[in-house]
């Protein structure tokens, strides 16, 4: 299996965005964590620094590699030849919205296949903005995100 695309906001990267990536790393030999932008949301931290905290995250992962993209992934599913869009399915509130992405990708290429994955039952209502707001309100998010990510929250959020 070639290459494949897991486009995302990553506002930040959490576990269940890694757990994901394990996943397809197993199915396919090339895997690229696309840091997106999703014109509907705010994001609180910049391209640069999604990117950063992906890399570190990911670095352990045998094939797989982050880059940035700015246009529609449909056109990066081109540029990299990649054959398949990654994207993980949480609970059944995830269905509408990814079938809605899914059948839009492939109505702007119709060789635009969206692979569905499952991530680990204990990330399965796991959010990043769920993540956001407990840093924000002084909780320990230590089990849903890697330390440095927890790091870098808790200096841009937490008050001083
Ligand atoms: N573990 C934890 N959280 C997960 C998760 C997982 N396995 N899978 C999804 N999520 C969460 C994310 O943390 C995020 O939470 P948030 O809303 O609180 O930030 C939410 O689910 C969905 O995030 P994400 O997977 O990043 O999707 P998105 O809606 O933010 O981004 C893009 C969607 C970027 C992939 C989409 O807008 C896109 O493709 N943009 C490029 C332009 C384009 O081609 N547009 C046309 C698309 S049809």
């Amino acid at each position: 299996m070639p290459t494949a695309l897991y486009p995302g906001t990553f506002d930040p990267i959490t576990f269940g965005h890694i757990d994901i990536v394990a996943r397809a790393a197993k199915i396919f030999t090339r895997v690229i964590a696309v840091v997106a932008d999703n014109p509907n949301k705010q994001v609180l931290f910049g391209t640069d620094e999604r990117v950063e905290m992906a890399r570190e995250s990911l670095k352990g992962i045998d094939g797989v590699e982050v880059m940035q993209y700015s246009g529609l992934i449909v056109d990066c599913l081109q540029e990299t030849d990649a054959t398949a869009i990654i994207r993980g399915l949480r609970a059944l509130s995830d269905v509408e919205y990814e079938f809605q992405m899914a059948f839009t990708n492939r109505n702007m290429n119709t060789a635009a296949e969206t692979v569905f994955l499952m991530p680990s039952a204990e990330y399965t209502y796991l959010s990043s903005s769920m993540v956001k707001q407990i840093v924000a309100l002084g909780g320990d998010v230590g089990s849903f995100v890697p330390p440095f990510v927890a790091g870098r929250l808790a200096r841009r959020l937490k008050p001083s």
